[in-house]
């Protein structure tokens, strides 16, 4: 058993309807003047005015900024910190996905830390020393897990790269989670963004810095997962296949949080600076090629996530029942209508260089459950480009 710290300041707080206690929140953290970033589809709907009106109500200013863009880039980043700089706000309230979140968190450390967010991205030379302004995360997709992540993903549109500010200072405070916001999420963005969290679970569970900690927590959200990703896409209104989307999406940010990620992210994020695909999407199209390729590294643990995802796995082997896990995942994968192969989001054996390029310079390929070298990135981007999984068992 080896030595562990496992980390997850953020208080949640989950339920039913629980967006509209946000003044109250505000009021009773002591706050003057909250600034409340969202992008421009929440700026017209009704969830921004319901959550200003709570926040005025409760005897707290409020000033919102609707602007944010999907990919968050290093330019929006330093523009939005700046404004929040002259409204005098004292906390900041993320509504959204995760690019509004993952923007507010930089936007948060920018406060109180010197410089520009490129300076505080992976290889531009400054660390976070200051705590970041105090955040609240109201996420309203079940994927990201940013309300509880040490992450904060901007995009280099110089370096056609998406980087991240990680760091522990930027995690938020608070994580506002509530269901109901979910309801009206349409099918496809309820299948990528419940792939990022299936992603996450698994490649936390998976890789060599996992502990049982978040072992737990990113099992237990595979589990839930495999459960109710397909109901919620394909209803819904489903208010408990919606709340344990939203469960399982916070327990994998934990999860990886701290045990980190690997292969699947490092091409996900490549694809995204690349190509501008959705990072949901892009995870989707690599899980099952990568597990297949990773799970000689720990096959114990990839038969655990056969088993969480509901294959019976009685009379087989431990090297089939871990490659049972990639054939779960792609039958999911089919199941919620998602891409499950490159050329279905338009991506061909042409596009391997600068992805495998992008790939090996990702920070936390160290961990991956096995060492990879450019040779195997190719065969598991062959292997998406086939849309064939091997047929192991
Ligand atoms: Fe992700």
């Amino acid at each position: 058993m080896k030595d562990f710290v496992f980390r997850l300041p953020t208080k949640v707080i989950f339920g039913l309807g629980k967006a509209k206690e946000i003044g109250e929140i505000c009021k009773e953290m002591g706050a003057r003047r909250a600034f409340v970033i969202t992008g421009p589809n929440i700026g017209k709907s009704r969830l921004l005015t319901e959550i200003k009106e709570s926040i005025e109500a409760s005897g707290v200013d409020c000033v919102t900024y609707d602007k944010t863009a999907s990919d968050p880039s290093v330019e929006l980043t330093d523009e939005v910190a700046a404004v929040v700089r002259k409204s005098k706000a004292d906390v900041l309230i993320a509504l959204g996905g995760g690019s509004p979140i993952d923007l507010a968190k930089a936007v948060a450390m920018l406060q109180t830390n010197d410089g520009s967010v490129r300076d505080y991205l992976f290889g531009g030379g400054k660390t976070v020393t200051k705590p970041a302004m105090p955040l609240i995360a109201i996420p309203t997709t079940a994927g990201t897990g940013s309300e509880v992540s040490a992450a904060s993903v901007i995009t280099d549109l110089q370096k056609k790269i998406k980087l991240s500010v990680t760091h522990d200072k930027i995690i938020p405070q608070l994580a506002l989670v509530d269901p109901l916001l979910h309801t009206g999420m349409p099918p496809s963005i309820t299948a990528s963004t419940g792939m990022d969290a299936l992603t996450h679970a698994i490649e936390s569970y998976t890789s060599l810095n996992a502990e049982p900690v978040s072992d737990a927590l990113g099992l237990h959200a595979i589990k839930l997962i495999g459960q109710n990703l397909r109901t919620a896409v394909a209803n819904g209104q489903n208010l408990e296949a919606r709340a344990n989307m939203a469960i399982a999406a916070l327990l994998a940010g934990a999860a990886f949080a701290n045990g980190g990620l690997g292969v699947v992210h490092g091409i996900a994020q490549a694809l995204g600076g690349l190509h501008h695909t959705a990072h949901g999407i892009a995870n989707g199209v690599i899980l099952p090629y990568a597990m297949q390729r990773n799970c000689v590294g720990n096959l114990d643990k990839f038969r655990d996530i056969a088993v969480a995802l509901g294959e019976n796995v009685e009379g087989l082997s431990l090297r089939e029942a871990a490659c049972a896990s990639a054939h779960a995942v792609y039958d999911l994968l089919t199941d919620i209508q998602a891409p499950a192969s490159l050329p279905a989001i338009g991506i061909g054996r042409a596009d391997f260089p600068p992805i495998i390029e992008g790939t090996m310079g990702f920070r936390l390929l160290a961990i991956n459950p096995c060492k990879l070298i450019e040779r195997d990135i190719e065969g598991i981007l062959e292997a998406a480009l086939s849309g064939k999984l091997q047929n192991a068992y």
